[in-house]
């Protein structure tokens, strides 16, 4: 069955659309079906990570009742279908987002994963996707304002009727500083567990300017293995990134 999960935060600009495309790419790669949807309606951003800056249909077409869902996604050539949001402000107009969740289960229903890139804060975007999921995680920056966020969600999904599962949480942007909440202290604070930690990582702002995303470039980087570990972590998929990892392995097992 597959299992939708809302990539979301409290706080904007955390990373949330960096993990989700990413992501997406990842779990696509270990041949998990996988489609990321841009539930961000009134600021939508997910396309232009895929270097997509033209969509005739898109989800603000489907919540409007001018077209259906089929409709709306795209083949990517990683293989990963995408929906994207109208980058046009009008498009936001007369949106209908009752019934999203019975929607998205029966298009996609032989999917594996679909990923709901959130918009920020607690408005109805960000409950609508909550809603519609199965799953949840969060994204969070090593700061105070980014975590006590991430605690408001997590109350906000038990007053909910669909009552999402928070998977945990991703710390992002870490750069290893003093000042940067450590990961024993965000544990303790969330009551959430990590999944993984992406490093501040110039990969990422380079990979967009050319239009792509680190998961899809042949490039090493330290973001890119994260987010292929969280993807194994998510699927239960066996993953080594490099020869070396690989050795590393088997000497532990013989030194065991
Ligand atoms: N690990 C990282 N290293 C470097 N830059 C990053 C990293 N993660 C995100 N960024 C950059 O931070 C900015 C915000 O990221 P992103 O758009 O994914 O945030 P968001 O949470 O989706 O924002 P919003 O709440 O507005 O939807 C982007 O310019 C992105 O490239
Ligand atoms: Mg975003």
């Amino acid at each position: 069955m597959v299992r939708i999960i809302d990539i979301c935060s409290g706080k904007g600009g955390v990373g949330k659309t960096v993990v989700a495309s990413n992501l997406g790419v990842a779990l696509q790669k270990f041949y998990k079906k996988t489609a990321v949807i841009d539930f961000n309606f009134t600021t939508s951003h997910l396309s232009l990570y895929f270097g997509i800056y033209s969509h005739p249909i898109t989800l603000n077409h489907v919540l409007r009742n001018e077209a259906r869902l089929e409709e709306a996604i795209y083949s990517h050539h990683s293989g990963l279908k995408i929906v994207p949001g109208s980058l046009k402000l009008r498009d936001i107009i007369d949106i209908d987002v009752s019934n999203l969740r019975n929607l998205l289960k029966t298009t996609f229903s032989n999917f594996d994963i679909v990923l709901l890139d959130s918009a920020p804060g607690l408005g109805k975007e960000a409950l609508m996707a909550l809603q519609a999921s199965d799953e949840v995680l969060y994204v969070a920056n090593p700061n105070i304002p980014s975590l006590v966020d991430i605690v408001k969600c997590n109350q906000v999904i038990n007053r909910l009727e669909n009552k999402p599962i928070p998977i945990g949480l991703i710390v992002n942007r870490v750069k290893n500083k003093v000042y940067e909440i450590k990961n024993d202290e965000i544990i303790r604070f969330t009551e959430l567990p990590i999944i993984g930690v992406i490093p501040e990582d110039e990969n990422i702002l380079s990979s967009f300017n050319k239009r792509t995303l680190v998961t899809l470039s042949k490039k090493r980087s330290k973001s890119k293995k994260e987010f292929f570990k969280i993807a194994a972590k998510l699927t239960g998929v066996k993953y080594e990134y490099s020869i070396f990892e690989k050795i590393k392995r088997i000497f532990k097992k013989e030194s065991l």
